[in-house]
């Protein structure tokens, strides 16, 4: 019989998927959970896993991969998709497929399976992934295929003896990992509705954080944070330790109306409290020791990388090529960042790298200047020297469109007088 590798979260859908791939496709199945963090019991999963019918179940502890091989790279590389989300579940897609592409070859399968929906991002980043890494793997999405409501779901799960967890019933759809947690639907659907309290779990609302700032100091080594107030810590504890810290402060949640690489716009509310201080804290880093033009062009490569995760081409080569030029950059940005904590906000109050190109003596409004203020007198005629010949030439004096009210204002003026 041929076999199926199912990435397997435990929850209804994927059960489902177990049942419904031997019944449709006739195939054995095998699944495959994966702890990014955050995961609730695995044991639970694996024996759950059997007894809906599963050949075999495999569990795989992928955090450290996850954070040496994409948590810190898009770190470093400072993507944010829209400004907005720091990429949690983008980010760990593309490691779930790897995974599932190695079990798939370790137990000569011919497919691999994904709960995601037809709707989503998750099913592009799924299915290209799996497609850049295993070109011969056929993808499975049973939920997409199928198209079953949630009542349907659990008639069938019913109906097939897999246990539905009662009462457990969330108006949320949810992900999270270490990286950080997504809330999707129910009111949240409504973009005019202020997000329920109950709608976060790993912040507390601002208002209700304590009164009194904690500050985290933060070091890094070429882009990478390694210590926290002093002490070195290995990621996973690292990552924790800052949501936990950033959690009780309020920091690090995002309501964001976001669009979708299917076209749709949909409302996200995200909880990221680490990745929210480590952003901060690694940008005020590199703008200490990145030159000028380096730091310029390395927003616009973030911003590609950025959709390129969002829209599950992490394996394509362009993401090589631009990782490349981001891991260059990082060389000198190895120094400690001061973030303060307080009500909901991270501030970066101090940042020292011993690669740090800020200069005192160049900056310093006081004595002891070392700048060269004649120097500046020629330089600035040479750099506004072809905006003057063209206003001489082509403009003749008139009015600028950039500021078309400036006469209107002044006429008025005049006839109040
Ligand atoms: N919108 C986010 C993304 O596309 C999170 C999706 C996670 N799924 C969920 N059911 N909350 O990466």
């Amino acid at each position: 019989m041929a076999t199926v590798v199912l990435a397997y979260s435990g929850g209804l859908d994927t059960s489902v998927c177990i049942r419904w791939l031997q019944e449709h496709y006739a195939m054995d199945v095998v699944t495959l959970t994966i702890d990014l963090g955050h995961e609730p019991d695995l044991p639970a999963i694996q024996r759950k896993a059997k007894q809906t019918g599963a050949r075999e179940a495999y569990v795989v502890d992928a955090r450290d991969l996850f954070i040496d091989h994409f948590i810190w790279p898009a770190l470093k590389a400072g993507a944010v998709y829209e400004n907005a989300y720091y990429l949690a579940t983008a980010l760990g897609r593309p490691l779930i497929a790897k995974l599932l592409v190695d079990v798939a070859r370790e137990e000569g399968a011919e497919a691999v399976a994904h709960g995601s929906t037809g709707k989503g991002n998750d099913q592009v980043r799924f299915d290209v992934s799996v497609h850049a890494l295993a070109p011969e793997l056929q993808v499975i999405a049973p939920v997409r295929e199928w198209g079953l409501t949630r009542d349907q779901e659990e008639a069938y799960a019913k109906e097939h003896g897999i246990p539905v967890p009662e009462g457990s019933r969330q108006p949320y759809s949810l992900d999270q990992n270490l990286w950080g947690r997504s809330i999707e639907s129910g009111p949240l659907e409504d973009p005019w509705v202020e997000p329920p309290e109950d709608a976060y779990e790993w912040t507390v609302a601002p208002e209700n954080a304590p009164d009194t700032p904690a500050y985290v100091e933060i070091a890094f080594e070429e882009g990478i944070p390694v210590s926290l107030n002093g002490q070195e810590k290995n990621g996973v504890d690292l990552i924790q330790e800052l949501n936990d810290l950033g959690g009780d402060h309020g920091v690090g949640r995002v309501d964001h109306v976001e669009n979708r690489v299917v076209g749709i716009k949909s409302r996200e509310i995200y909880e990221c409290p680490a990745g929210t201080i480590l952003f901060k804290a690694h940008e005020a880093l590199e703008q200490m020791t990145l030159a000028r033009d380096q730091s310029h062009f390395k927003r616009v490569v973030a911003e590609e990388i950025s959709r390129l995760v969002y829209g599950g081409l992490w394996f394509s080569t362009l993401n090589r090529d631009l990782m490349a030029f981001v891991d260059s950059t990082q060389r000198s940005v190895s120094g400690t960042v001061r973030v303060k904590l307080y009500r909901g906000q991270a501030t970066v109050v101090g940042r020292q790298s011993p690669y740090s190109l800020y200069r005192e003596d160049l900056a310093t409004y006081l004595s002891g200047d070392a700048f060269d203020h004649r120097a500046a007198e020629g330089f600035v005629k040479i750099w506004g020297l072809s905006t003057q010949v063209q206003a001489r030439q082509q403009l003749h004096g008139e009015d600028t469109p950039l500021l078309p009210q400036a006469k209107r204002l002044e006429a008025k003026d005049a006839e109040d007088a």
